[in-house]
């Protein structure tokens, strides 16, 4: 190795090895050795300058803080569709005594998964392109109790002027090949921060408990499917999907059979109104 050489990976050991314990880089100690020993760690010390490495150090570390400062903000519009959720249940069961969501479920995306979709849409791993087509990095998932819930609550969403609806997917009226049914919707909310308002978007999962349940048990036996057996297991969860299916239909027309009996004046109701008739 020549003097400048020597110098250069001099330079970069500082960089690297600066503020950390001697004899450890950012790379537990490794790349020093690399850089000090081989004919690859001459040749890095050529090409890569001190400037240019501090300079893409100093870019991943930004990369990473701004991917924290994402995810920050991307639960925080996790927490803001949530209460929005809350807010329309305790008005129905005010109203209608009765709760029309069971259960809410929230979760923002892997970083492991969101690296896949990004791959799989063939386009680079980087935060612009993730904000931009990973569509489902904040999801919620909103279970209901009948049919007719689901769109009275998407509707109510839909209806506030903070709430921007960018995609609808019916796989209620038009399930999936697979018998899956769910109604998706990706909207954006705006959330307020200290010093700025940031349009966030969500996808929105609204089901029954019974789309839920068949939904659930078919993603965990997705992953345990033979593939000598599988169109039967395939043609078996779609049959069951219909079962399932039938059943949320059923049951709507039952609580609606219910509810217009209820309609109907009880005893005490009459009573209460010859009494009035009589004073009157
Ligand atoms: P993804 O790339 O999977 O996000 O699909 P997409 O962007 O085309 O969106 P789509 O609205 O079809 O599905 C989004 C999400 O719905 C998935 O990530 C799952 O959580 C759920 N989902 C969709 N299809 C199925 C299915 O067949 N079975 C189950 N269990 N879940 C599904
Ligand atoms: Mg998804």
């Amino acid at each position: 190795m020549n003097n400048e050489e020597n110098n250069r990976g001099g330079e970069l050991a500082e960089i690297l090895g600066s503020e950390l314990i001697e004899g450890e880089d950012m790379f537990g100690g490794e790349l020093m050795n690399v850089l000090r020993d081989s004919d690859m760690g001459k040749a890095i010390a050529k090409a890569v300058t001190p400037e240019l490495l501090l300079r893409s150090t100093k870019k991943m570390m930004w990369s990473m803080v701004r991917y924290r400062e994402l995810q920050m903000m991307y639960d925080c519009a996790l927490k803001t569709i949530k209460t929005k959720f809350e807010v329309l249940d305790s008005e129905f069961e005010a109203r209608y005594k009765r709760n029309p969501i069971k259960t809410i479920s929230t979760r923002l995306k892997s970083t492991e998964s969101i690296v896949d979709k990004l791959e799989r849409y063939k386009k680079q791993v980087t935060l612009e392109n993730m904000i931009n087509y990973v569509n489902d990095f904040a999801g919620i998932r909103v279970v209901c109790s009948y049919i007719d819930d689901i769109y009275r609550i998407a509707d109510s969403l839909l209806k506030q002027d903070d709430v921007t609806l960018i995609t609808k997917k019916d796989y209620i009226k038009d399930p999936k090949g697979n018998g899956y049914r769910s109604l998706h919707l990706i909207v954006s909310i705006p959330v307020f921060f200290a010093a700025r308002r940031e349009e966030i978007k969500i996808e929105v999962q609204i089901r029954t408990i019974a789309m839920d349940f068949w939904a659930s048990l078919e993603h965990q036996l997705k992953y345990k499917r033979e593939a000598e057996n599988q169109k039967q297991i395939n043609e078996e969860l779609s049959a069951c999907a219909e079962i399932i299916a039938a059943t949320d239909e059923r049951m709507l027309a039952l609580r609606r059979r219910i509810e217009e009996a209820e309609d109907m004046p009880t005893e005490e109701d009459i009573l209460f109104e010859r009494l009035r008739k009589s004073i009157l």
